[in-house]
């Protein structure tokens, strides 16, 4: 496969693109394609270091995208519209995997009058101080993704719940649970074996793309529970 990932000079994208080079040809994507240039050599390093063939090249984000058989959006969720935009005219057949988790720490807002259950709670709008995820009007991030993509365009939502940490560490065993969510059961499997691709993460068929609120929506549970508790670098694992 030619894996593309947007955002690969990031901090998941850094992952993506060690983790994937074992078996696949890596394109690193970035606004500037010098910026792109320069985290593919760093990431060479890191594999040459590892003894792994350092393969990975880098490029503007709309090269990459055309180049690619899958492209990893690795990008945040406020930039989504730009970078569809951008690509818009170059996607063929590409499958695409959002990543994208909303969430936002300072706007976890509630209003007074939001619950009959809150009569005891002063009569003013008031913000808590935790990470929540924040429901795109689609109703997700990969949702919104599919309405502004072309229509035939294959979308599937996955990896929302892997800490970049560990995925970018090739000496940390993830032992990890990772949602599949899409309406196509072709792309499914093909993201599901890029999933197996990397040692120890198991891929769960979670549903159609309807299904991705429920697996994004993980991802600021699973950050409040490891700050709170101390605990670095958690995912998900069903038992
Ligand atoms: N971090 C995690 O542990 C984790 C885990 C699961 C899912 N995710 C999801 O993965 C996505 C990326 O997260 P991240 O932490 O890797 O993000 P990040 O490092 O903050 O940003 C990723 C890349 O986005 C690009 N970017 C920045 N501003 C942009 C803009 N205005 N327009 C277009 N591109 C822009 C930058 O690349 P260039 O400057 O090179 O263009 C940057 O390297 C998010 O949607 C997040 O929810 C993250």
């Amino acid at each position: 496969m030619k894996i593309s990932i947007l955002g690969g000079t990031g901090n998941i994208g850094k992952g993506f693109a060690l983790r994937m080079s074992k078996k696949h040809e890596v394109i690193i994507g970035s606004r500037n394609a010098e910026k792109a240039k320069a985290s593919a050599a760093e990431y060479n390093d890191i594999l040459a270091n590892y003894g792994m063939e350092p393969g990975i090249t880098g490029t503007d984000n709309k090269t990459a995208a055309e180049h690619a058989n899958i492209i990893f959006l690795a990008i945040r969720y406020e930039n989504i519209p730009s970078i569809i935009d951008l690509i818009r005219p170059v996607l063929d057949k590409q499958i695409i995997i959002s990543v994208v988790v909303p969430m936002a720490k300072d706007r976890c807002h509630i209003q007074h009058d939001a619950s009959p259950l809150m009569i005891d709670v002063p009569k003013e709008d008031y913000y808590v101080n935790y990470f929540c995820y924040t429901t795109p009007p689609a109703g997700s991030a990969a949702q919104e993704i599919a309405m502004l993509l072309p229509e035939g365009t294959e979308l599937v939502a996955s990896f929302h719940n892997v800490p970049s940490h560990n995925l970018a560490d090739l000496d940390a065993e993830l032992n990890y649970d990772v949602g599949v969510c899409g309406n196509s059961e072709h792309s499914k499997n093909i993201v599901s074996d890029l999933v197996r691709d990397i040692p120890n993460l198991r891929p769960l068929d979670v549903g159609p793309l309807e299904t991705s609120a429920m697996v994004e929506s993980l991802t600021p549970l699973i950050i409040n529970i490891a700050s709170r508790n101390r605990l670095k670098n958690i995912g998900i694992k069903f038992v």
